[in-house]
């Protein structure tokens, strides 16, 4: 499964990227804005210095909610580098924008998934990825993973090429829950990713081991 890390805080996105383990990075305007990131050239600067610190897929997202608008905005985004992912709500008007960049070979991330439906209609235009929000269906006493799990289950059956990228993710149980799904990606916060690494008796263990070596070597 293919990590990436969900925000537009260049430190987080620094330190999951030293950790060796970072695939790419998703971003969306409120996450702009938590960073103070405001205006059109700020934003556009923002992308720029994203993919200057990691070498993979990193998910712009249009403003416009018209065909026109998106594709205009989405062809300025991706043109700005290489690993530009346009992303793009799923809308009506957003599914044709999709079809429009699958038959432009320009990447695209539909965003804002709720349902199997949207789901199949994003690949169907030829998504290359798609995101369903796990923790914010959960938020409303709705089990994201079953979400999740029913979309693998509908790629899997007509080898759709669109990759599930789960979103919303929340806690280190929703990223080891993904991966036993068969999510393609997971996309979360960098405290969720750190988390996974944590446990006490790897603490209380590596405590020992170093006592042990100071006494032995005293
Ligand atoms: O990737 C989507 C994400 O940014 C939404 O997360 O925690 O606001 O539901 P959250």
């Amino acid at each position: 499964m293919k990590f990436f890390i969900d925000t537009a805080n260049l430190n987080d996105i620094k330190e999951a990227n030293d950790m060796g383990i970072l695939d790419g990075v998703t971003t969306n305007p409120s996450l702009m804005a938590k960073e103070g990131i405001t205006g059109e050239q700020n934003i556009l600067d923002h992308y720029m210095a994203i993919c200057k610190i990691v070498d993979g897929p990193v998910s712009a997202e249009v403003i416009s909610t018209d065909y026109e608008g998106m594709v205009r905005e989405g062809e300025h985004l991706a043109s700005l580098h290489k690993n530009i992912v346009v992303k793009i709500p799923m809308i009506p008007e957003g599914i044709k924008a999709i079809k429009y960049f699958s038959g432009k070979g320009i990447k695209t991330n539909c965003t804002l998934i709720f349902s199997a439906g949207q789901a199949l209609l994003a690949a169907k235009a030829g998504a290359t990825y798609i995101s369903p929000f796990l923790g914010r269906l959960d938020d409303v006493s709705t089990n994201g993973l079953d979400l999740i799990a029913q979309i693998r289950l509908i790629y899997d059956n007509y080898m759709f090429d669109t990759q599930i990228l789960a979103a919303s993710v929340r806690h280190p149980m929703h990223i080891i829950n993904c991966a036993e799904i068969g999510s393609d990606v997971m996309t979360g916060p960098l405290s969720a990713i750190k988390a996974l690494a944590k446990h006490p008796l790897t603490d209380i263990g590596l405590q020992q081991f170093l006592a042990d070596h100071a006494k032995g070597n005293k």
